[in-house]
């Protein structure tokens, strides 16, 4: 065998979650009996198995196991202090997240407790809740900013966040989330806190290049939509890109503002009426479903799946990583819930964290096996794909490689 790849993955199953024409009809983009060629990072092209006497020292054979892009989980809080267990008590002895927020606590009290925590254990935190994730599969993370709210803390937040991609060998996409909950400080005067976001905050960041997107909490406990607009106008202007929760308790209309804005995703959206979905379609905006939050405060109100499939809507799924709403580390359990408790298909799930869930990151060489994406890849000792959203702590890679390199 003449070739320049540096390494190929033989006798392999691949579901390449393409979108190409080749594969349009094929669940998964299923090509089986395969081998893949990569070099300098790259998937440099995909082929019919090779016959064993061909293989080299640089032939891996898989000896018929799956291949799947790499899992990317496109929404998560992971750098944070303390915990809220307690708040879990009391949610359980009947008060809402709602009403717990409104007393201060919530978000407000894991502000607290980041403030104070130094860089060292913020990173810390951090690297054990990403290695989580990572042992199910996942090389790409986005990592949400918000729990700092000042500028020193957000900054430490988002530097802490940076440095999780070399220190773990993963990739990580960071987002400012300034616009989360409005700290103590400026309680009497939120509006002050949003010019202090767009004037202050998002041009440091934007200066140390510590964000690719912005994000906000549009709702009655969060920001208002004339609020998020202003937040998303200044984000806009420094070119960066914008994404947002919104429609999580109630409906204020904030997935079609950011629709406007050409949002790269709008997640939760248990509240979001169907007659708003074709603004996402002409935006391009992913729809990111949040299933962990969903579980976690026993929300009984569904996010419009049928609505979204039936307009093509692209579906993202997300850990929501975070110590309030979602405290789980876990992309497989999350699959599996998207299946369960929203009523996606196994495919829809790994779309979720694989093409559909790079889209809602801007991210065009990722989530797919085709030619010319990097390769961030894992390997599954199963016998179909579905197996991966199937079962709880059920499956485990046995191979991952990040641009082409294992870990
Ligand atoms: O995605 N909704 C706002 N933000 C997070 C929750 C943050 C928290 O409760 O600490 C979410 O659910
Ligand atoms: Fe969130």
């Amino acid at each position: 065998m003449r070739h320049t790849a540096d390494f190929c993955i033989n006798n392999v199953n691949i579901a390449t979650m393409s979108a190409s024409p080749t594969f349009a009809n094929v669940p998964y983009g299923i090509k089986e009996n395969a081998s893949v060629y990569i070099s300098a990072g790259r998937i440099e092209k995909i082929d019919d198995a090779k016959d064993v006497s061909s293989q080299g020292s640089n032939v891996i054979d898989a000896q018929g196991q799956w291949l799947l892009p790499g899992l990317i989980d496109c929404h998560t809080h992971l750098v944070y202090a303390g915990n809220r267990s307690s708040e879990f008590e009391m949610r359980q002895q009947g008060k809402s997240y709602a009403e717990i927020a409104k007393q201060g606590g919530g978000i407000q009290s894991t502000v607290s407790a980041t403030r104070k925590a130094s860089y060292e254990h913020l990173l810390h935190l951090a690297k054990d809740r990403a290695a989580r994730l990572i042992e199910e599969g996942v090389t790409t993370i986005e990592v949400k900013s918000g729990y700092g709210l000042d500028l020193e803390t957000e900054l430490r937040m988002l530097q802490v966040a940076k440095d999780l991609e070399a220190s773990l060998s993963i990739n990580i996409e960071p987002t400012y989330l300034g616009a989360h909950c409005v700290p103590k400080e400026f309680r009497e005067s939120p509006d002050a806190y949003v010019r202090f976001v767009c004037e202050q905050v998002l041009p440091e960041i934007v200066k140390q290049g510590l964000a690719t997107s912005v994000d906000v909490f549009c709702e009655t406990i969060g920001f208002t939509p004339a609020q998020c607009e202003t937040v998303f106008i200044a984000a806009k202007r420094l070119g960066l890109n914008v994404k947002a929760h919104v429609e999580q308790l109630s409906d204020l209309k904030g997935a079609k503002l950011a629709a406007k804005y050409h949002a790269l995703s709008v997640d939760h959206i248990e509240y979001l009426q169907p007659e708003d979905i074709p603004a996402l379609i002409s935006s391009n905006t992913v729809a990111v479903l949040l299933p962990g939050a969903f579980y976690s405060l026993r929300e009984t109100k569904l996010p419009p799946i049928a609505a979204l499939r039936a307009h093509n809507v692209p579906m993202a799924i997300a850990t929501d990583l975070n110590p309030g709403s979602s405290p789980i580390a876990s992309i497989l359990t999350i699959m599996n819930m998207g299946c369960v408790l929203f009523g996606m298909t196994p495919e829809e799930a790994l779309l979720g964290v694989t093409r559909h869930a790079a889209q809602a990151l801007g991210l065009n060489n990722k989530g797919q096996i085709v030619s010319g994406f990097d390769a961030d890849m894992v390997l599954w000792d199963i016998e179909h794909p579905c197996e991966v959203s199937y079962g709880i702590n059920q499956v485990r890679p046995s191979r991952i490689w990040v641009s082409g390199k294992e870990r």
